[in-house]
């Protein structure tokens, strides 16, 4: 049921985005990838072979989004499920964080969630079917010293979720939340075997997430099985947190 539905996937060029475009591959979808670079375009194209399609898209940019999903339109035709999972860190503690530490993460995080969601909402409605999934984290709920910038952006696209889910439901659109834990990717690569194994100390299943582990439950988001779910976050954090 999904072979004739494709996928746009935020930030597919590694880590979570990654395997999450490769698990939808494997559960049928036709996957259209994202990257910033020329490099990261072509690893995605890679990978996915014939499954799918690489697209150069800057999310923080709204002319970079327009052009990007005006290639896809013309290219693959209309994204019936919509993976918001690009995103960045800029840590810093407040005190030393500068205005464009804070704007940047909100433009990329955010509000590059708000620019995908709206440009694609109006096929999904016309289709009267849709998915959305919107990557959070952990981060959005406990907090974390030296992210401020990044627990509120991550908070916000909760809310966002929650109050979009609440307008496309009547059109069969689900919108919903993933809050990853710590999950072993280039984002999370610069801590010590030390400090990873303190941290894993304190998960319930005692290791760091795989983005694996958080491919799955987007597929189950993104299924038909998931057709009464909307608004939710689904927490996939190994008992990191519990909300
Ligand atoms: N890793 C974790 O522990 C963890 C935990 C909770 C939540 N998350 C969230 O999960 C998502 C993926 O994280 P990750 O760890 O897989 O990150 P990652 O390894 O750093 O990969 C980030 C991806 O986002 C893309 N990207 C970066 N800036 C972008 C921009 N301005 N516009 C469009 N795409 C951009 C990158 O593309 P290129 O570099 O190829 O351009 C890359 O594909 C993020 O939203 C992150 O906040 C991660």
């Amino acid at each position: 049921m999904s072979a004739d539905r494709t996928a746009l996937v935020t930030g597919a060029s590694r880590g979570i985005g990654k395997s999450i475009a490769e698990r939808l591959t494997k559960d049928g979808f036709f996957v259209v990838g994202t990257s910033t670079t020329d490099a990261g375009i072509e690893t995605i194209e890679r990978y996915l072979g014939d499954r799918g399609g690489g697209v150069t898209m800057r999310i923080e940019d709204l002319a970079s989004v327009d052009a990007a999903l005006e290639r896809i339109s013309s290219s693959y035709g209309d994204v019936s499920v919509l993976v918001n999972n690009a995103g960045i860190t800029r840590d810093n503690l407040l005190v030393r964080m500068s205005d464009d530490e804070w704007s940047d993460v909100i433009d990329t995080n955010l509000s590059g969630t708000f620019r995908l969601c709206k440009s694609l909402l109006r096929s999904m409605i016309k289709a009267r079917w849709g998915r959305i999934v919107n990557v959070g984290s952990v981060v959005g709920r406990m907090g974390n010293a030296g992210q401020t910038n990044y627990a509120a952006s991550k908070a916000g696209i909760e809310g966002f979720t929650r109050a979009l889910a609440q307008e496309v439901g009547s059109r069969s659109i689900t919108v919903n939340c993933i809050a990853p834990g710590f999950i072993d990717t280039d984002m999370t690569a610069q801590l010590s075997e030390a400090q990873t194994d303190e941290l894993s100390a304190t998960i319930a299943l005692r290791r760091i997430g795989s983005p694996e582990d958080v491919a799955s439950a987007v597929s189950f988001l993104v299924s038909d099985d998931a057709g009464y779910v909307t608004g939710e976050t689904l927490h996939v954090n190994g008992g990191l947190y519990s909300a």
